[in-house]
């Protein structure tokens, strides 16, 4: 049974998943002095709903968040993002409680690569350097060397010397992405997050036909024939940027639309619109990133758990690439948002 599972099966035992929490709480003030009675501190990604990273102490891109991890002197990390991020803060942070509002926070990209099966593909291709995105599991780390987000990757693959081949996973639209804007030929493992596979080409070019002026801006794990429609693809902190300096009124994003409180915060007179997914609920929520709620933050808080654990033996395997990842990133003044 895997950590998770377990840890999961042992809340439940306790039902701590069934509480219910008064109605009349202030969960604001009340998250906020559990803040500071247990020293703890919130880290946010952008993906969160609106009044979870307006309670964060941070919020950022998956980099960002990494190198608050590694440095905070807090002595609990509450972690409002999904299972990989709580267990990257874990290993960076190996003595301190990390605490995820829900443990069944996965990821689909990150379930797209299982450690097993990718040990025997890589066997297939000896010499080879394992470049991992940071969305993959804590045993997948142990098969990697460098961990990149997608701040970093370009940087990443351009710090590899360029006769050194190299297997990227588990994303195949990012792999597909840095291969187009390296030359390099990567072995690419074929995974995908469920959120950036779902955008709809055809209502994209209708919508900018609606919206002519309007700027279109997309995450790289966006497949390559939504990329190749872009005026800009970053980070989640590289497409915020973009809409702050760039000098257009009106953008249609394609990414998770938590990133649009963040836009909409910094250019409050600028139209932020929702690239139109392939389904008929028109959203582009991440299900895993939004079962974390205001009041599962304040119960994790309180009891302290569901607290991520992780056996001694893959913090030690695992943490090297993301140690790297963060020198290299370091060595290039590359800070995440
Ligand atoms: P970044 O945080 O690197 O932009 O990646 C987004 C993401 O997929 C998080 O799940
Ligand atoms: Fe994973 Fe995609 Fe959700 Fe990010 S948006 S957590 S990559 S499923």
């Amino acid at each position: 049974m895997s950590t998770l599972t377990l840890a999961q099966n042992n809340l439940e035992r306790k039902g701590f998943l069934d509480l219910d929490v008064d109605p009349t709480l202030d969960l604001v003030q009340e998250i906020n002095r559990l803040k500071r009675e247990k020293n703890a501190v919130i880290l946010a990604h952008y993906y969160q709903d609106a009044d979870i990273q307006d309670i964060a102490d941070y919020i950022g891109d998956s980099l960002g968040l990494s190198q608050k991890a590694a440095a905070t002197d807090a002595d609990i990390i509450v972690f409002a993002g999904v299972h990989f991020m709580a267990e990257t803060a874990k290993m960076l942070s190996p003595h301190k409680k990390v605490l995820l509002p829900d443990l069944k926070a996965g990821c689909s990209l990150a379930d797209s690569c299982p450690a097993p099966v990718f040990r025997e593909f890589k066997k297939k291709y000896p010499g080879h350097v394992v470049v991992s995105y940071i969305n993959c599991t804590a045993e997948l780390k142990t098969l990697t060397d460098i961990c990149c987000t997608s701040t970093n990757a370009l940087h990443i693959i351009n710090s590899i010397p360029e006769d050194q081949p190299i297997i990227f996973a588990p994303d195949i639209n990012l792999g597909k992405f840095l291969v187009q804007k390296t030359g390099r030929d990567m072995v690419l493992w074929n995974g995908a997050c469920m959120v950036h596979e779902i955008f709809s080409h055809e209502k994209i070019v209708k919508l900018r036909q609606r919206h002519p002026d309007a700027k279109f801006i997309a995450h790289p794990e966006c497949e390559p024939h939504i990329l190749e429609m872009a005026d800009y693809v970053g980070s989640t902190t590289g497409l915020l940027k973009y809409t702050i300096s760039d000098a257009a009124t009106e953008y249609i994003v394609a990414t998770e639309s938590g990133i649009l409180h963040q836009m909409q915060k910094a250019s409050p007179h600028k139209t932020f619109i929702p690239a139109p997914p392939d389904n008929a609920c028109a959203c582009n929520d991440c299900p895993h990133m939004k079962l974390n709620t205001l009041e599962k933050l304040y119960l994790c808080m309180e009891y302290e758990q569901p607290e991520i654990i992780l056996p001694q033996w893959i913090i030690d395997d695992g943490r090297a690439c993301i140690d790297r990842m963060l020198d290299i990133s370091a060595k290039a003044g590359l800070v995440g948002g």
